[in-house]
């Protein structure tokens, strides 16, 4: 063994790559397959495994973007919250791995979810929460420069910042719905949409949330902005 092959860091594992990951935990952290009801529970598991994780690294990336609006550091926070944004695209497109399950079969998974449902969604309770701050910061950031918001827009050339942080939030604002589409989709294609969830809430109603949004000023101005602009 050479030198560089032998492991420095503390921890668990035989190298350096598991003992900083912390692979030995990580990859207990799902059912052993005598532990299944079917197998296809590592493939739940690993979808909503995977999806925290990105919704943690999305969550810390916004609220870390507030607070440097809130300091008037607005090109740092952009690179954070294109990076949050992009979390949420690989969150949407995990839900792909979600359709390769036979409906049948998904019942025998579900019935030992017990009543696990994603509204406990630790992400997404935290996107929830850092969202606002991040929208406050930005309409104080304009207002201190004396704009509206439809100013941000009208004048955006010569706000270039502003300009750039109201899309980035609107951006973000969409992969959040994006995301409620396809998995209202996916549900509806998985336990169908005229069924309850593990906590008793009608599909059909869970799929009303695809019309939330965290920005709806953001949404709105562009009405604002296309009147103001009508041919005569
Ligand atoms: C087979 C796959 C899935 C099914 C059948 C499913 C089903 C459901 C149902 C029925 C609800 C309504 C609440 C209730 O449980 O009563 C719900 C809500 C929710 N689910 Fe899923 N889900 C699936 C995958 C996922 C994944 C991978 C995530 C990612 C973390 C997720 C996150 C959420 C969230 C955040 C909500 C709250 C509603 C919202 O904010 O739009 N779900 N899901």
């Amino acid at each position: 063994m050479s030198e560089l092959s032998k492991p420095v860091l503390e921890g668990e594992g035989g190298s350096d790559y598991e003992r900083y990951l912390r692979t030995d935990a990580l990859l207990r952290l799902q059912k052993n397959a005598d532990e299944w009801v079917h197998r296809d529970e590592l493939l739940f598991q690993t979808v909503h495994q995977s999806s925290e994780l990105w919704l943690k690294l999305a969550w810390n990336e916004v609220e870390e973007a507030g607070r440097l609006v809130v300091a008037d550091d607005i090109p740092a926070a952009l690179r954070l919250i294109r990076r949050a944004s992009d979390c949420l695209k690989l969150v949407t497109s995990a839900l792909d791995m979600l359709e390769h399950m036979s409906p049948w079969e998904y019942t025998e998974v579900r019935k030992v979810l017990g009543h696990g449902s994603g509204f406990d969604s630790p992400g997404f309770r935290e996107i929830r929460r850092v969202a606002k701050p991040l929208g406050d910061a930005f309409h104080a950031a304009h207002e201190r420069a004396g704009l509206s918001l439809a100013d941000v827009y009208v004048r955006g050339r010569e706000f270039e910042d502003l300009y750039q942080l109201a899309e980035q939030l609107i951006e973000f604002d969409e992969r959040v719905i994006v995301w409620r589409v396809r998995h209202f989709k996916v549900v509806q294609r998985v336990i169908g949409a005229d069924v309850i969830g593990t906590q008793g809430t009608p599909v059909e109603v869970m799929g009303r949330l695809i019309h939330h949004s965290f920005y709806p000023e953001l949404w709105d101005v562009r009405n604002d902005l296309t009147r103001m602009n009508l041919p005569e």
